[in-house]
């Protein structure tokens, strides 16, 4: 076993943590990693510069056909006043327009803004090719994935601060925008049993949910899902409760129980709408936890994994430090 030195002491993450809060105190975002992008964009600020001139075109505009839940999407941005700080913002769903701000009671003086709902991505006009500010003209690629609503995608001039809206796009959508899908596992109470939590955009009063699952390419037998959801006023505040909400569809759980030791399982999820119809999601498959106290690992992997885990927490160490 080779020699194993301790992490540094935690007086060097405080040195750390206190650097990086000088570095947002001073307002450079762009250096700062650990801020998320999308929260530098001042949506809440943004005005209306509509005008014909510039125009942005997705495709395709059907998504998922065979029964795909992410997908490239191609967009096509034409501006007669490109500027190097043109943006493409992704909305979802696709209408974003002030008709979509919530009621604010007691709010009666304030304007509504122009757009209630944040960009779910961001892409600078510029980015896949340099010549776009002297011709006007770029195409730029999305990964999209399928999340219960429709997209569409807005040119904005004014960088991220002052956002001014250009154009909008046609919409964007999947085929099923509502199909179950991302299964989350988690061990359940007791060693066999497994959680299966997946998302969909059924509620209870249109479809059961369940699973069907098995041990693999044998009989599969069905077990039932419970339902959760929570909307925009469970949230505290703004921006959570405002321009920062989407909603979050139906979350479902399952109990996969009295599993073998080890054993390969396969299952699918499934809606069983009220006309008698089903929704599935593709199959995906599992291993099942060990017997508990069974040796899975020898002595020699054991000692294999935690070196690998020491080292790893040093590299990290070192990268954190040469960042200083
Ligand atoms: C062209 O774009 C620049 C920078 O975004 C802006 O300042 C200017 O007003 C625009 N001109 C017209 C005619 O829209
Ligand atoms: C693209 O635009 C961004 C934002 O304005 C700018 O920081 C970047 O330098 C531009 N890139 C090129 C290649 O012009
Ligand atoms: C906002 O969108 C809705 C639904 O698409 C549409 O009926 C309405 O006219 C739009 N309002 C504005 C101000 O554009
Ligand atoms: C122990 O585990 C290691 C790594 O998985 C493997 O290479 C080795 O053959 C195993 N030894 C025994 C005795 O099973």
């Amino acid at each position: 076993m080779r020699g194993f030195s301790p992490p540094p002491p935690p007086l060097l993450l405080l040195l750390v943590v206190a650097v990086l809060w000088t570095t947002v105190a001073a307002g450079d975002h762009r250096v700062l990693a650990g801020v998320q992008p999308l929260s530098l964009i001042g949506i809440h600020r943004a005005v209306s510069g509509l005008d014909g001139s510039a125009s942005v075109k997705a495709s395709p505009s059907l998504l998922g056909l065979q029964g795909e839940d992410l997908e490239w999407i191609n967009v096509e941005i034409q501006s007669l006043n490109a500027s190097q700080d043109d943006w493409i913002g992704v909305f979802s769903p696709a209408n974003f327009n002030s008709s979509t701000c919530p009621a604010e009671p007691g709010n009666t003086r304030q304007e509504k803004p122009l757009i209630c709902s944040a960009p779910i991505k961001y892409q600078y006009a510029n980015y896949s090719n340099a010549c776009y500010t002297n011709r006007g003209i770029t195409t730029l690629r999305f990964q999209l994935i399928n999340q219960r609503s429709d997209f569409s995608f807005a040119l904005f001039s004014g960088g991220l601060e002052n956002p001014k809206l250009l154009a909008v796009s046609n919409v964007v959508s999947f085929a099923n925008p509502k199909a179950p899908v991302y299964p989350r596992l988690s061990q359940g109470k007791t060693w066999n049993e497994m959680a299966v939590t997946w998302t969909s955009g059924y509620d209870i009063d249109e479809a059961l949910p369940f699973v069907e699952w098995g041990l693999k390419n044998r009989h599969q037998t069905r077990s039932p899902a419970g339902t959760l959801t929570f909307s925009r006023n469970d949230m505290c505040g703004a921006p959570a409760r405002t321009f920062g909400w989407r909603d979050p569809g139906y979350i479902h759980t399952s109990f996969l129980k009295e599993l073998w030791p080890n054993a390969e399982y396969t299952y699918k999820l499934g809606h069983q709408l009220f006309d008698g119809t089903y929704v599935w999601s593709k199959t995906y498959s599992f291993r099942a936890s060990p017997y508990p106290g069974q040796i899975l690992c020898n002595k020699s992997s054991f000692l294999e994994i935690w070196e690998r885990q020491s080292e790893m927490v040093q590299m990290n160490m070192q990268i954190t430090s040469q960042a200083l």
